[in-house]
């Protein structure tokens, strides 16, 4: 079998198994096994592979037909322009998670001061390590209650060198981080609703933690006992981010106006005209 008979194949039969993605998903899988960027398959495409390698990828097709996610078949997953490793105990990066930054990184004084900034329930550490990257002056404390998931984020973190301005905790919600100070509080925490729950069956979402995605009944869950837990905690953040879902953001924002009359609450569109992203900016900083 050569690289476009394989190519073909591959899209084929994942296709048959109602795989959204089929022809890229086979590519990519191809040029994992080849050990090969996705240019090499377009330019080699009489290339053959061994018979090793025929098997590995067809052992990977059959995977996809089970609708395993392509990052977790990978390890990897690509976010904010790097790659991070993932697996089964952490929530795959998505790319609506990136406007979550794009709006920390337009604080105007970020760059040139120390700003102690927290990412709650930070998964494979990809928000920390992400504003790690580019924010070398400040100091990112990033928890998750999944010890699973700080084993990888800590990887992650020492992928790039950046131990020394990511510092990881174990615990729920703000507990681990009651005795800083913080600037800025990030969160993405699991926002599905039961509904939602309800449809992950036989979908790639089959595969990722319950614990990085089910939200309660409305979804909201975490966001208010997080809303509750800063209402009552004395030094509160100048700024205040969450990722949430569609539909919810007027609901949150009825609530965090009660708890936290002392913010400004606006909510941020994603491309696809979803609030995505709640800010909440300290009235009088
Ligand atoms: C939606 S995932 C987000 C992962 C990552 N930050 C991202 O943006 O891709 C939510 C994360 O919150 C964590 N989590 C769930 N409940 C938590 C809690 N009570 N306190 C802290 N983290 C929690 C989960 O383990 C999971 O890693």
């Amino acid at each position: 079998m050569n690289v476009i008979n394989a190519t073909l194949f591959g899209y084929k039969f994942l296709n048959k198994s109602k795989i959204a993605f089929a022809e890229i998903d086979s590519e990519v899988l191809l040029g994992y096994v080849l050990k090969k960027p996705l240019p090499f398959l377009y330019l080699n495409q009489q290339a053959e592979l061994s018979k090793r390698q025929k098997r590995k990828y067809l052992n990977l097709l059959n995977r996809r037909t089970k609708h395993e996610p392509v990052a977790y078949i990978l390890g990897t997953k690509c976010f904010y322009q790097s790659e991070f490793l993932v697996n089964k105990s952490v929530l795959i990066p998505r790319p609506e998670t990136e406007l979550l930054i794009d709006e920390i990184l337009k604080i105007t004084d970020l760059k040139t001061k120390r700003y102690a900034i927290a990412d709650l329930g930070t998964g494979c550490g990809n928000i920390a390590v992400s504003l790690a990257k580019v924010l070398p002056k400040s100091l990112i404390l990033a928890t998750d209650n999944s010890a699973k998931a700080l084993i990888l984020a800590r990887k992650n973190a020492t992928k790039y060198k950046l131990n020394n301005n990511v510092k990881f905790f174990q615990g729920s919600f703000l507990k681990p981080l009651l005795n800083h100070r913080l600037d800025i509080l990030a969160a993405n925490l699991p926002y599905l609703n039961n509904k939602e729950m309800t449809k992950v069956i036989k979908t790639d979402l089959s595969y990722e933690p319950r614990i990085a995605l089910s939200g309660g009944a409305d979804g909201l869950a975490y966001y208010r006992k997080l809303v509750a837990e800063i209402a009552q905690r004395d030094q509160k953040p100048k700024y205040i981010f969450f990722e949430i879902g569609s539909e919810q953001y007027i609901r949150l924002s009825k609530y965090i106006s009660r708890l936290l009359p002392m913010y400004f609450i606006e909510a941020i569109k994603d491309y696809a005209s979803i609030d995505r992203v709640v800010k909440l900016t300290k009235k009088g900083r």
